[in-house]
């Protein structure tokens, strides 16, 4: 099946795209966790219905403004040490990618390893994965790309057989790690140990900082984190033909220093009420919809979490400012017990 693109020498697989998490059923999710979270004393809903087509293209814009150094500084940091951690990775390995997003990062990985056999790359963002999976085809002609839409924060649908001669390495940037619940963290780093089976996970996390630099980087000049944010009411309008009056919601985004987080609500300007499905739900003046957490954390931290999903930490690699980190997490070769 490897005529979808019509690229010849590339190896791309949409065909063995699962439909366990497919868009078919995420509306419909949308639907209930939406109704659900609205409902709550304190209305939330998860981030990851950030992710349609134009999410995904905000959160690319995102990376690229001037405040939001996240994704810079990952990126500097990957190119500073792409050769040790190619040489930890070994020969014949292939990448399992966490929310692939448009696929810029794995790419550093990919130049510098010796023979790479495969890159999976993993989102819930159907449309976005593919087109940037058939770039990457084209890109690495020798390469098997297999994308696979799935919502990896439920249970991981695996990937089919592990590679013949090489390692199978997770790579999981972005700090999108901060995006879960505590318990959540744990019960995916659990997952992800028995995915990757004697491999090990690159883990990618935003430290602890001075607020005034967080609060910068999810409060940019340009109102695009705004637009980003926002885009959850446009989206609920037009898949779930909820009535929104996005010009009644404010982006509020602030660090929550004691829980150790950036956290983003949408904040009602006014009293109001919003209908969605069979169901209608009151804002009061200044009550928000608590839309992400973004943690912070340190390198402590993060390595206790680690070890108590069952890896074993090795090596982290920071930028001069100690801005952000890359954790080397080794797998445990037999399941992990709990
Ligand atoms: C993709 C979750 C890592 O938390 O920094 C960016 C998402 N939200 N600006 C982050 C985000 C607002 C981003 N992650």
């Amino acid at each position: 099946m490897n005529d979808n693109f019509g690229y010849t020498g590339a190896s791309i697989r949409p065909g063995t795209m699962r439909d366990t998490n497919s868009a078919d059923t995420s509306h419909s999710d949308f639907m209930r966790d939406l109704q659900h979270g609205l409902a709550l004393q304190r209305k939330s809903i998860s981030p990851k219905y950030f992710y349609d087509e134009a999410g995904s293209q905000l959160f690319d814009q995102i990376c690229e403004l001037p405040e939001y150094y996240p994704t810079r500084t990952e990126v500097s940091i990957l190119h500073k040490h792409a050769d040790e951690i190619a040489l930890k990775m070994g020969a014949h390995a292939e990448i399992l990618e966490f929310g692939a997003g448009s696929m810029q990062k794995v790419r550093v990985l990919l130049d510098a390893m010796d023979k790479p056999a495969r890159y999976i790359p993993i989102d819930i963002s159907a449309e976005h994965l593919l087109g940037a999976a058939k770039q990457m085809a084209k890109d690495y002609p020798n390469l098997e790309v297999e994308p696979l839409e799935a919502d990896y924060t439920q249970d991981l649908v695996l990937p089919p057989d592990m590679p013949p001669d090489g390692q199978r390495i997770g790579f999981f940037p972005g700090s999108t790690l901060g995006n879960f619940e505590p318990s959540d963290a744990l019960h995916f780093m659990r997952m992800c140990a028995k995915t990757l089976q004697g491999g090990a996970l690159i883990l990618g996390a935003d430290l602890v900082k001075n607020p005034e630099v967080l609060h910068a980087a999810y409060s940019d000049k340009q109102g695009i984190t705004a637009q980003f944010n926002l885009n959850l009411m446009v989206r609920a309008n037009r898949e779930l033909g909820a009535n929104f009056q996005i010009d009644q919601f404010a982006h509020s985004a602030f660090y929550n220093a004691p829980y150790q987080r950036i956290e983003m609500h949408l904040m009602s300007t006014c009293q109001q009420t919003v209908r969605i499905g069979d169901a209608s739900f009151a804002f009061v003046q200044g009550e928000t919809l608590h839309t992400e957490n973004s943690d912070k954390c340190t390198i402590d931290g993060l390595s206790q979490l680690a070890l108590r999903a069952g890896f074993t930490p090795g090596k982290a690699w920071t930028d001069p400012e100690n801005k952000f980190c890359l954790l080397w997490l080794d797998a445990p070769k037999t399941r992990n017990p709990t």
